[in-house]
Order: C-alpha cells, then structure tokens, then sequence
C-alpha cells in the first residue's frame, strides 16, 4: 500500500480523497484487496455496476464486440447504439436519444439543449432553476448548477443562468420563476446532497408547474435512473414524464457512457449543434446494451423490487433497534441511513475494517448503493456490519 500511495502521489494530480485500499478483482458484491481481504462493496463504483463486478454476460458482450470493432465514431452508423437508444426509450417512454461518456456531459447537453429550446421557444429564455443542495457534476455548467461551494469556489467566473430555489418546497420554485426561465433542473432524489427524498407530490407539482409556465422539466436521473429506486426511472414512481431525462452512472454497468433523452417537441438540435469523439462509442454501448437488455427484458426489476422491500425491512430493523439512527432515507437500492451524530465517516472507516466498503455521502449520513443483484444474504450481512459498526464508532467517541 505505501508503495502505490507514494507512487500516486507524486505523479496525480491530488483531487481524489482516496480510501487506502488497492483493489485488485471483484465478483457479484465482492471485491478483494492486493492482501486478499475481502469486502462487500456497497460503493458499487459509485452507484455504477448494477450487475455487480465481473459479470461473465457482461464480459463476454464486451469482449465479442471488441473483437469487431472498438471504436468508429459517430462520422459513421452504428448498430450498437441503436439497439441501446430503442431499448432505453422504450423504457423510459421518451422520443429521442443521444450518447455522451459520463453524467456532467449528459447535463451539458441538457442546458445547451434547453437553451436552443428557449430561443426558438420562448423568447430566447435561458434560465435554468435547479435545487440547493444539488450536484450535476464537475464541469464549469455543471458547477454552475451545482449547488456548493466547494466545488465551485476556485473556478470563478462560473457560468451565468442559474437560479437555485429550496427542494422539496414548490412556492420558492414559484418565487424563482421569471419571464426567463427556461428549465427546471432536478435529481428526483438528490443522491450527491445525502439521499434527500422529496415528499410524495413534490415532482408532479413542479410538473405541474412547469406545463402551466412553458418550461421544460430535465431530470437528472443519472445516480436515480436504470432500476437502481425500484423502478426504471425514480420519476416513474410519480408517474410524470419530463421533457429531458439524463443517464450515466448504472447505464454501462461500469462503463464510461452516458446519455441524454428528450421529446420530440424538445429535439432542436440540428447537425454541428453538439458532439463528441467518443460519445455512443460501440464497445459502450454494446456493454450498456447488454445490461438494458438484462434489466428491461429479463425478471430483473421485478426482482429488484423484492430486493428493495428486503432492503427496506432490513433497514427499518435497524431504526428501530439503534438509538443512534434517526432516519432512513432514499428507495429502492439508494438508500441513506441517518445518524444521530456527526459519525458517518468513522463509521465507514469501521465498515471497511469489517469488510464492507460503505460511503458517508454527508458526516451524518451513510449511503447504500450495492449492485441491483445483491442476495439477501448479502444485505443481511451488511446490516451486521453496520449495526456493529455504529456501535464501534460510539464507543470510540465516548471513550475520547
Ligand atoms: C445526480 C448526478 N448528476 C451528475 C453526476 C455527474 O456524473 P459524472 O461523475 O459521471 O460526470 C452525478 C455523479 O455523482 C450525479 O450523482
């Protein structure tokens, strides 16, 4: 370990907090260390590898198209590409699609999209509302639409055209909202911001508000979307439809790809207006296809339901039999536990010293984000670990 941490040190640039654990393979909900110790990782490559780690179907769909080809960019047509946008708006009930490589490219497009819509839409509107306590992603747009400080404070100027309003309250969205706002931008629950979920209502309202007001509703559904609440996408639960929905994270299963759809009323790109090289990349996409596949047109989510409810009862145990948790946040497989004190960070730490790889997503929240195919098994042990965990944290803290 002091080895590869020297070496990481002296030649990256240091902008990632990195557990010092080197991981070497993985299998369903398992990792192994360069020692051999091996954790249950409910980090899940933050909220990416749905099916778990080295799935054999996921390997092999990799592997049959890098035979074929790896890469022609979109100068070309692809099959792969298609074969994945059918099967996503299928499930997603949206017209149009386009592929990018990570989830702030995804919202990139969204903003450049909903601004070419507020110019021939609305009288060149372009403010977009997005929440307090967002996060979108780490370019300068995204930053922009993010909403803290940290990430944002050295990089100034930032983009203009952002306004943030109070989640879950919908009279601020009405204060915030002017001639030029064009879009809402929303996570349906915020994952980065702690596994904040709205109350019930709250998405059908701003819906509500949006089709009352001219504006379009993007939802980044990049750590929400792909079955990882319960359902394909978390808005489904509310049974609305947005105008602009982003992907990533849990679309490749572990690979680099992200995407962005629209309705065809919102679809004002025309050739020149956006790009990338890699974008819709076949050896992705082939990847992410084969996960869709898996997801959609399998039993998948229907047993990703049932693993919910396992996970919820799970959870519920644990409020209710611990004093030190005060709530449970999130659905489906994203789930925050809440604690009473600032500890989610010691915590962690005991977690992974008792094999399971956890992420204090804020110092009083734990977030669980394992692969949709977790066993029971798996999650009973979990909630061991944890339970042991928090119990752990509290006795170091009495005793300092
Ligand atoms: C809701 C949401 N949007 C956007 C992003 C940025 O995605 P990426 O890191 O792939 O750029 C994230 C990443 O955590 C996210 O959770």
């Amino acid at each position: 370990m002091k080895d590869i941490k020297r070496k990481e040190a002296k030649i990256f640039m240091q902008v990632a907090n990195r557990i010092p654990i080197t991981i070497i393979r993985g299998k369903g909900a398992y990792v192994w260390d360069d020692k051999e110790n091996r954790y249950l990782d409910f980090i899940c490559g933050i909220a990416t590898n749905l099916l778990g780690h080295a799935d054999s179907g996921l390997a092999v769909a990799i592997s049959k198209q890098a035979k074929k080809l790896v890469h022609i960019s979109n100068i070309f047509y692809s099959e792969p590409q298609i074969a994945l946008g059918e099967i996503l708006l299928k499930s997603a009930k949206m017209d149009k699609i386009w592929f990018c490589n990570s989830g702030a490219e995804a919202n990139e497009a969204a903003i450049k999209l909903a601004r070419k819509w507020g110019k021939a839409n609305k009288k060149g509107a372009y403010e977009i509302l997005v929440a307090k306590n967002s996060f979108h992603g780490r370019t300068i747009a995204t930053i922009s639409a993010t909403d803290n400080q940290n990430y944002k404070k050295d990089f100034e100027p930032l983009l203009e055209g952002f306004k943030f309003f109070e989640f879950n309250n919908i009279a601020d969205i009405k204060k915030k909202t002017t001639k030029k706002t064009v879009a809402i931008l929303l996570e349906p629950i915020q994952g980065e911001g702690g596994v904040v979920t709205p109350n019930q209502n709250y998405l059908n309202r701003v819906r509500t508000w949006c089709n009352k007001n001219n504006i379009l509703l993007i939802l980044d559904e990049i750590q929400t979307g792909m079955g990882r609440t319960g359902i394909a996408w978390a808005h489904q639960h509310n049974k609305i439809k947005p105008d602009i929905l982003t992907t990533a994270k849990g679309l490749g299963g572990g690979l680099p790809i992200g995407g962005i759809m629209c309705t065809k009323e919102v679809d004002v790109f025309t050739p020149g207006d956006h790009g990338s090289t890699f974008g819709g990349n076949v050896l992705t996409c082939a990847g992410a296809y084969y996960v869709a596949n898996k997801l959609f047109k399998t039993n998948m989510m229907k047993s990703i339901k049932g693993t919910s409810k396992i996970l919820n009862n799970l959870l519920t145990e644990l409020l209710q039999d611990n004093q030190d948790v005060v709530k449970l946040r999130g659905m489906g497989l994203l789930r925050g536990i809440e604690l009473k004190e600032n500890i989610a960070p010691q915590v962690a730490q005991r977690c992974i010293n008792n094999g399971l790889l956890i992420n204090p997503v804020r110092p009083n929240v734990l977030r669980i984000m394992p692969p949709l195919n977790v066993s029971t098994k798996q999650l009973k042990d979990a909630k061991k670990i944890i339970e042991k965990s928090i119990a752990e944290a509290i006795r170091e803290e009495q005793n300092v």
